[in-house]
């Protein structure tokens, strides 16, 4: 008989799966079978970070079982072996984002490490007094906040694209936005807290029409959308691996290879070096330029089952079944006496907030986790669109992935309703 560390390689391999079973899927992630506050487990809390399938999980193992060595330095049989995995996964990474160039896909730490970097290296160099960026309203603290550092540092302005009660942008305000002064356009393609999926194509066309890159994070689209920098023609994009059933602490930086040469390295030390003397060093070529010091090689190396599997999942499958999850769950919820959603866009992923009215969203989580369910309360990173948008002091979110079921959701929407009504 098939083990389930058999079943997770044969998913894999089989590039060619058509029908879907989402029980049969959940039984390639070993968290999800547990029981949680001696209930089962119903994990809601995929917008933070997804589960892993085993064959994320075995390779994360296999590594330091059988290939543990330092990437790009050694000439030995097992230091070959870790670079070819290290190198293989970055060229699973260029076609998941269907970049034309390895030498266009850089290894961070994730997202927020992405963001910081182009925010350092393009944005000190291009950003000057009296100059602008512009990011929207709805940016999680980590497309935000390096941005305001920058500005502060530049004696730049920060300029914000509005956010309308449904939760979408203001995309037109961009004609007025956008200036001479205008350096770059940093925007996420997809909303931690609202789920609402923005028109990154249109808004990198308006951008490009005047003259000014645009930076995508990716971060919570990679899970649920094709990523298509060739298409879209951003000229950055962030994501990370954790997001995507990957591991935590890898994902990367995608940046047009003209901006990337002309960017100062970020971090210094070894591999981001070609040569170095008393009086200076030669930088390497890309992407090693921004790959300074010894990578998350193993993470790197995981990153490529994880893609691996969203793809053979594929992403038509993917959105049919979360679009039917967050379907029910609106539904549902919309019954529930006092609970009014927050993000309301026609076009949304798998991300329901929504508070009840007179209790804080800290009762109602604690509540839902002791019939063990996991979901978010909170600002979830983006204070200021909650807060001083919406007005409120935080949301309770649901995020639904490619493994819930919908018997989650309704047993989610019927502790929804219990625990408004116990604190009613
Ligand atoms: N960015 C993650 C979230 O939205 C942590 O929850």
């Amino acid at each position: 008989m098939m083990n389930k560390d058999d079943k997770a390689v044969e998913f894999i391999r089989d590039s060619t799966v058509k029908s879907f079973n989402v029980h049969e899927l959940r039984d390639l992630f070993p968290i999800l079978g547990q029981h949680v506050n001696d209930k089962p487990l119903v994990y809601l809390d995929n917008a933070a970070t997804t589960q892993k399938p085993f064959s994320v999980i075995r390779s994360l193992e296999s590594f330091y079982e059988r290939f543990n060595s330092n990437v790009h330095r050694a000439l030995y049989t097992l230091g070959e072996e870790a670079t070819q995995a290290f190198e293989d996964s970055r060229e699973k990474a260029r076609q998941f984002i269907n970049a034309s160039s390895r030498s266009e896909v850089i290894f961070t730490r994730g997202t927020t490490e992405s963001v910081n970097l182009v925010a350092s290296s393009f944005g000190e160099t291009v950003v000057n007094a009296g100059d602008n960026v512009i990011v929207s309203q709805m940016e999680h603290h980590s497309n935000l906040v390096p941005w305001q550092i920058l500005c502060e540092k530049r004696n730049a302005e920060l300029r914000f694209i509005p956010v309308d009660s449904n939760g979408n942008l203001k995309i037109d305000s961009l004609d007025d936005l956008i200036s001479e002064r205008t350096r770059l356009l940093s925007v996420t393609y997809v909303s931690n807290s609202l789920g609402t999926i923005n028109p990154v194509k249109k808004i990198i066309e308006k951008a490009h029409s005047r003259g000014v890159p645009v930076m995508i994070d990716a971060a919570q689209a990679a899970p649920h959308l094709k990523i298509d920098v060739a298409d879209t023609d951003c000229d950055f994009l962030a994501l990370s691996g954790h997001k995507v059933y990957g591991p935590t602490g890898i994902g990367i930086l995608y940046g047009k290879e003209n901006l990337l040469e002309m960017m100062p390295p970020y971090q210094s030390g070894g591999e981001m070096i070609k040569e170095v003397k008393f009086s200076g060093a030669l930088y390497n070529e890309l992407p090693y330029k921004f790959e300074a010091g010894t990578p998350n090689i193993a993470d790197a190396v995981a990153l490529k089952p994880a893609f691996e599997f969203v793809e053979n999942t594929g992403f038509d499958m993917i959105s049919e079944h979360e679009n039917s999850l967050l379907l029910l769950a609106t539904e549902l919820l919309k019954d529930v006496e006092g609970i009014r959603i927050i993000g309301t866009s026609k076009e949304k992923v798998s991300v329901l907030s929504f508070v009840i009215s007179g209790t804080h969203p800290y009762d109602a989580g604690a509540l839902l986790d002791q019939m063990g369910i996991a979901v978010r309360t909170g600002f979830h990173c983006t204070q200021p669109l909650l807060q001083e948008v919406y007005g409120l002091n935080g949301t309770i979110r649901a995020s639904f992935a490619i493994y819930n079921t919908a018997d989650e959701v309704t047993y989610f929407a019927d502790c929804v309703r219990r625990a408004r009504n116990m604190l009613a």
